[in-house]
């Protein structure tokens, strides 16, 4: 049977904010366990595939003692890197709470984790794909800046009627992000590095487009839930990311997309420039 959506959940204990207690003393012996699989598996699987910055930042999450990573002692290590501390919530939470909490420098992360029978999947993005895929990436001073300018054009999109135009931003950068970095290219998309199998297809599955970032074409591009997208996008750098994002006013933006068709996953677009990975890394 499928779970009942979070909005669908008892809110005993959830603020207005949607924020709740961790209660990091009630996960049980066998969440630990299944936190602690996870995190050493997948940590092994994108060592060759994720950016610097990712690698370092994780970091953060190796924690003196074992299992699911207790707030007390993660969010002061974040914090003194860039600012940003985690927040719990149930779940998937509404736009503009969830975009008033980048905007101020807190991630909401889901208080719940997958079973140990559903390694490999979670229906919706748990703890385990909140802290081990976006976590790493808020310790990068760069990226930390870029979700807080993310956040903040959040609140303004919702008065544009535009968040969904804004939402494939993220999409398309913060979950399936790739970065040119040493001459080849990396992963720094969160539901990339929380799944291993698309992280190897979004670097080398061939005929999949790879698309250098457009802030224009990213947001008229839709993405796929069912399965593996068949567009990424690269960016040159965080740098240029943030710039874009911090000082670009999206409103002409918005305006000249409203009413156009997206375009769908795997579709060629006028253009577009192709990173090939055979010249990146050097092959002939
Ligand atoms: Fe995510």
């Amino acid at each position: 049977m499928a779970a009942k959506h979070v909005y669908d959940l008892p809110r005993a204990g959830v603020q207005s904010d949607w924020t709740m207690p961790q209660n990091w003393e009630l996960f049980t012996p066998g969440e630990h366990a299944v936190w602690d699989q996870l995190i050493e598996q997948q940590t092994r699987a994108v060592a060759s595939m994720a950016c610097d910055a990712f690698l370092s930042g994780l970091d953060i999450l190796r924690l003196p003692k074992p299992g699911i990573p207790d707030l007390v002692e993660l969010n002061p290590r974040l914090r003194a890197a860039t600012g940003w501390e985690i927040v719990p919530v149930p779940g998937v939470i509404p736009n503009e709470p969830f975009f008033r909490h980048l905007s101020e420098r807190r991630f909401p992360a889901a208080n719940f984790l997958r079973s140990a029978e559903a390694l490999d999947y979670s229906e919706e993005p748990d703890m385990f794909h909140d802290l081990f895929g976006h976590l790493p990436m808020l310790a990068d001073p760069v990226f930390a800046d870029f979700m807080v300018a993310y956040g903040k054009a959040g609140l303004r999109a919702e008065g544009l009627n535009a968040v969904d135009q804004l939402g494939r931003l993220y999409l398309h950068t913060v979950e399936f992000g790739l970065v040119q970095e040493h001459g080849a290219l990396r992963v720094f998309g969160a539901g990339l590095l929380s799944s291993s199998s698309e992280t190897v297809h979004a670097l080398t599955a061939p005929g999949v487009r790879r698309v250098e970032f457009n802030l224009a074409r990213v947001m008229q591009s839709d993405y796929r839930f069912d399965e593996f997208q068949r567009t990424y996008f690269v960016i040159a750098s965080f740098e240029d990311l943030l710039k874009v994002t911090a000082e670009t006013n999206f409103q002409p933006i918005y305006d000249r997309l409203r009413g156009r068709p997206l375009l769908a996953s795997g579709a060629a677009c006028a253009g577009d420039r192709l990173v090939s990975v055979a010249a990146l890394s050097g092959a002939t």
